[in-house]
């Protein structure tokens, strides 16, 4: 198979992707077999020697609601505001499908981690793009507890894993304003 495979759609798609708005991804989100072929997708990333350094965590129906009760429990524990305790109850219920990627990197004694960090970061993306050219909308959030040691437990995060993103996909009725975008002549320098 041959590296290259020009496509005018596909590089249309890259020149005006964007992310949905998060409090506008709604039903339907793409069916158990329809993210299974979308992961299957979105693992096909440079990955230098082929560690595959990265899993998954996904969460349809009612896991979201039981995740954001967990998540919620914790806040709770620490006496945070009723209103971030609500918030995060509700957090994986702004879409039908969230996706969990989580870096987990391989000691193999030669790889270093960024690396094996950066294709966790090509793999967020590249569910972003599979998702976006089968009809689904996402967006890429981090927030709390892709930090927060107590939700890292929810996931059986080791101590060199860490979350990529949780990415929510779903459907997108409302258009996104366009955004900013880099002022590329600032970002680009020739070395001479
Ligand atoms: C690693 C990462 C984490 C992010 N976390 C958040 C977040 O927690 N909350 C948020 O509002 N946006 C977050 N964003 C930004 C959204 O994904 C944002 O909507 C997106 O960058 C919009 O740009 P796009 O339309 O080109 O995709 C994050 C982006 C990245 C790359």
């Amino acid at each position: 198979m041959l590296p290259v495979r020009p496509s005018a759609e596909v590089r249309s798609l890259l020149a005006l992707r964007r992310s949905a708005a998060k409090q506008f991804i709604s039903e339907p989100g793409p069916s158990p077999a329809a993210l299974d072929e979308l992961l299957q997708i979105a693992a096909r990333v440079p990955d230098h020697r082929k560690l595959a350094p990265w899993r998954f965590v996904v969460f349809e129906g009612e896991a979201r609601s039981r995740f954001g009760a967990a998540l919620a429990g914790i806040l709770s524990a620490r006496s945070a505001p009723q209103a971030d305790i609500d918030n995060a109850a509700g957090l994986l219920l702004r879409a039908p499908v969230v996706v969990c990627v989580i870096s987990s990197p391989v000691d193999d004694g030669r790889t270093p981690v960024w690396e094996q960090e950066l294709s966790a970061g090509a793999v967020c993306y590249n569910l972003l793009l599979a998702a976006n050219a089968s009809g689904w909308a996402g967006t890429w959030l981090s927030e709390w507890p892709a930090f927060d040691a107590e939700a890292g437990k929810l996931l059986d995060l080791t101590a060199t894993e860490r979350v990529a993103g949780f990415i929510y996909l779903g459907t997108a009725n409302v258009s996104a304003p366009e955004r900013p975008r880099a002022d590329m002549a600032e970002k680009i320098t020739r070395w001479a």
